[in-house]
């Protein structure tokens, strides 16, 4: 499927995967429905990106608000009259430390990352279903079936949203003619882990690129960088007894904030 001429959401389109989605998508001629928190950044953005070829619009969209979903993709439909492609994008990275084990970080990861999908799914679902055509792409992790030591509540939202997309996956093809796709990135430089890199990361741009690329191709999992595709998916056939013996510490990444235990 070439994407051209395409009516295409994005959220979390602000910045990182989903700004420089938004930016590869507009050269190939499309028109595009920006969504995230921060609404002066999508103005500017959609200004940069509109041209002869690519219509852009905006709005401020919190996705863990259900009247905020709601509200974006009835704009979305008012202005282009149907969607032909989702980037389900926007999320949260919020460190969760054993040493002050904090529920609420959980609950609000889920809000953003987990329930923030499904609120796009039932009300896009409808609309969908009575298209000829659609395509949701999802993104979920690289690392969404093995636990890693400070990141349970983003690893359990991910790990949520591989489930429900792998669930939906079929029944909405052979049904609905509606596709759906899971990106599973590795590490990518966005500002989501500045402060938590790790090697082997790729740019944002290569991201993006290989991300459209596999849309493109009707992929149903666009995972990458490779190197961390093989180690990850190794490691996930490990027993857990060899699991625990790796260094899975120097998985939370250099910047991981020390925490004082709880008295
Ligand atoms: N970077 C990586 O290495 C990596 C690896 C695996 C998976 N991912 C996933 O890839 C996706 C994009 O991440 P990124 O690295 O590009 O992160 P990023 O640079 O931090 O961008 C996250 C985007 O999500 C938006 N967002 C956050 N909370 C939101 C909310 N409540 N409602 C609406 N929008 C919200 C942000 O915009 P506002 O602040 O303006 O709302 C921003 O546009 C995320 O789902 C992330 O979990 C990233």
């Amino acid at each position: 499927m070439k994407i051209t001429n395409k009516v295409i959401i994005v959220t979390g389109a602000s910045g990182g995967m989903g700004q420089e989605i938004g930016k590869q998508l507009s050269k190939k001629g499309c028109k595009l429905a920006l969504f995230a928190r921060r609404e002066e950044k999508l103005k500017e953005l959609c200004k940069e990106f509109k041209s002869d070829i690519t219509d852009c619009i905006y709005k401020k969209c919190d996705v863990s608000n259900e009247k905020d979903v709601k509200e974006a993709i009835k704009f979305t439909i008012e202005k282009y009259g149907r969607i032909d492609i989702v980037f389900l994008n926007a999320g949260v990275l919020i460190p969760n430390p054993i040493e002050n084990f904090d529920g609420s970080i959980i609950i609000k990861t889920m809000k953003i990352n987990f329930f923030g999908t499904v609120y796009f799914l039932e009300n896009l679902l409808p609309i969908l279903k009575k298209q000829d055509k659609s395509h949701i792409v999802i993104t979920s992790t690289l690392p969404d079936k093995r636990g890693v030591p400070g990141w349970g509540a983003y690893g359990a939202s991910k790990a949520a949203i591989s489930w429900l997309t792998e669930s939906l996956r079929w029944e909405a093809k052979h049904k609905y003619n509606i596709r759906f796709t899971t990106v599973k990135p590795g590490s990518v430089k966005t500002p989501m882990i500045e402060e938590y890199e790790r090697p082997g990361s790729i740019s944002v741009d290569k991201a993006a690129t290989i991300i459209i690329k596999g849309v493109e191709k009707n992929k149903r999992i666009i995972q990458f960088p490779f190197m961390q595709v093989m180690s990850t998916r190794i490691a996930d056939l490990f027993p857990a007894s060899l699991y625990d013996m790796l260094d899975l510490e120097q998985m939370k990444g250099e910047g991981f904030p020390e925490v004082e235990e709880k008295k």
